[in-house]
């Protein structure tokens, strides 16, 4: 197994002057040495984007080359899917599932490659413009770079790469210093799929100041992000006027209403707000639960957290893996005991061992809670009855964030009142809020982010009007 790696530049690994260890998230050995990106690296990996725009690829070539990409990535599907459980310690269940989802995004993004299009604007209505036709064409951006985070190291990065290159845009990735390999594999497979060197570049590196340099570089031209509401503000402020993108956090409501099939919404609520220890931006973190279906709700949800397999993300059974790190864990278990101190109940109060942390289900908490106000990103959620549905809307929505909410009912009223009144991207009906299809609009409002991926809607975000009028007259 290759245990040292460099950076990816123009096509090639370029070693750096330093490197850090990558660790197996669940044993704590290290996996990998990997090169630590300093500022000249930095430097080279925008100018080999560059470069590489001045070789335009067509379009057929560039689906062609996403679609054989979804390919050659199912033919590595296990070693990716082992990569990702050993670096980020996701459950292999959950890895393989990523992989399958990967090949979608790719997919999609050869689609949108193919289908990317502009719009005839009918100037001919304003007086004086009678003898004109006017066409939007669109335009990539030139070098985007995507900055990605731990969580899915193959298709949040995907995401971003996938329609970057479909829009005709060259990419400098830097994936989060947790989880380099899958990128750094990802890399090569679309070398074998036939992308042309400098189209794809990964800045590796532990040190904070890289994804600084980076979004400070004059040449990079848009900036997609996805990681936690405060890193994505100072990009934002640093960007200048350069288009940014953001996917940031959320602490995802889920309501069941006294008509839900309850058994049903227990399963799932369960399963999306422990699976992955709670590590998706879309977990399950808060549910309102009808005051007259609280009790035997409970009783349910307990039962199957309970059946849910605590442990090591290299077994096949596993649905709850370690946190990405000791400290997060730590972390976890400190706001648990700070809601406890301040009146809530332990459901189910959790034990952790290293960075291995078992299902927390609290209930009697108070919005204030860090536990509910901030982004737990841990398998902890928490428990609320209400009594109106208006209520349970108005709690929901008192959040700084709004990326998505799941809401289980049998009525189509009161589907589609959640639908408006839920202030988010995204609402999920008898699904939890964690639902995501790779093709689906994904995205949110307030803290959680500015613009939508989803390879159809995120090439538009990557790409620009330019909108030409022709004078028939002239
Ligand atoms: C995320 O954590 O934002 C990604 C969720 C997903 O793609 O399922």
């Amino acid at each position: 197994m290759k245990t040292s790696w460099g950076s990816w530049v123009e096509g090639h690994e370029v070693a750096a002057s330093s490197v850090y260890t990558v660790v197996h998230k669940y044993t704590g050995d290290p996996l990998a040495e990997v090169a630590e990106a300093d500022a000249d690296l930095i430097d080279r990996a925008v100018l080999s984007a560059e470069r590489a725009l001045k070789k335009p690829v067509s379009v057929h070539r560039r689906a062609e080359i996403l679609e054989k990409a979804a390919v050659l990535l199912g033919e590595e599907a296990e070693d990716m899917a082992l990569t990702m459980a050993r670096e980020a310690g996701k459950p292999l269940k959950d890895a393989r599932a990523e992989v399958a989802r990967g090949q979608q995004t790719l997919r999609y993004s050869s689609v949108a490659a193919r289908t990317l299009h502009g719009e005839e604007v009918p100037v001919r209505g304003n007086p004086g413009s009678e003898g004109r036709v006017a066409l939007t064409l669109r335009k990539p951006y030139g070098v985007v770079l995507a900055i990605t985070p731990f969580n899915f190291p193959l298709n949040l990065v995907l995401h971003k790469v996938g329609p970057a290159l479909a829009g005709g845009n060259a990419v400098v990735l830097k994936p989060a210093p947790a989880t380099p390999l899958t990128a750094l594999k990802l890399a090569r497979i679309f070398q074998r799929a036939g992308l042309p060197d400098g189209w794809l570049n990964v800045v590796t590196g532990a040190r904070a100041e890289i994804g600084a340099q980076l979004v400070a570089h004059p040449g990079v031209k848009l900036i997609s992000f996805t990681g936690s509401a405060a890193v994505g503000q100072t990009i934002r402020k640093n960007a200048g006027l350069r288009p940014v993108l953001l996917e940031l956090g959320n602490n995802s409501a889920n309501i069941v209403h006294r008509d839900a099939d309850l058994e049903m919404a227990a399963r799932v609520l369960a399963a999306r707000a422990y699976g992955y220890a709670g590590q998706v931006c879309i977990s399950v973190q808060r549910m309102y639960v009808e005051r007259s279906v609280y009790q035997p709700f409970k009783t349910l949800l307990t039962e199957a957290v309970r059946n849910l397999k605590v442990g090591n993300p290299e077994d096949p059974e596993t649905d709850v893996g370690p946190m990405i790190s000791e400290a997060a864990a730590e972390r976890a278990m400190a706001w648990t005991e700070e809601a406890l101190g301040q009146g809530a109940r332990a459901v189910l109060s959790g034990t952790r061992s290293g960075p291995l942390v078992a299902p927390v289900l609290l209930e009697n908490v108070a919005p204030s809670m860090q536990v509910m106000a901030e982004e737990v990103f841990a398998p902890l959620a928490g428990l609320v009855p209400y009594d109106e549905f208006s209520e349970a809307i108005a709690w929901a929505n008192q959040s700084r964030y709004g990326l998505q909410a799941g809401v289980f009912t049998q009525s189509l009223d009161v589907a589609f009142q959640a639908a408006q009144q839920l202030e988010v991207g995204g609402v999920m009906i008898n699904d939890s809020s964690a639902y995501r299809a790779d093709n689906m609009p994904y995205g949110g409002v307030k803290d959680s982010g500015i613009g939508r991926e989803g390879p159809e809607h995120a090439i538009l975000e990557m790409t620009y009007p330019t909108v030409m009028v022709v004078n028939l007259r002239g």
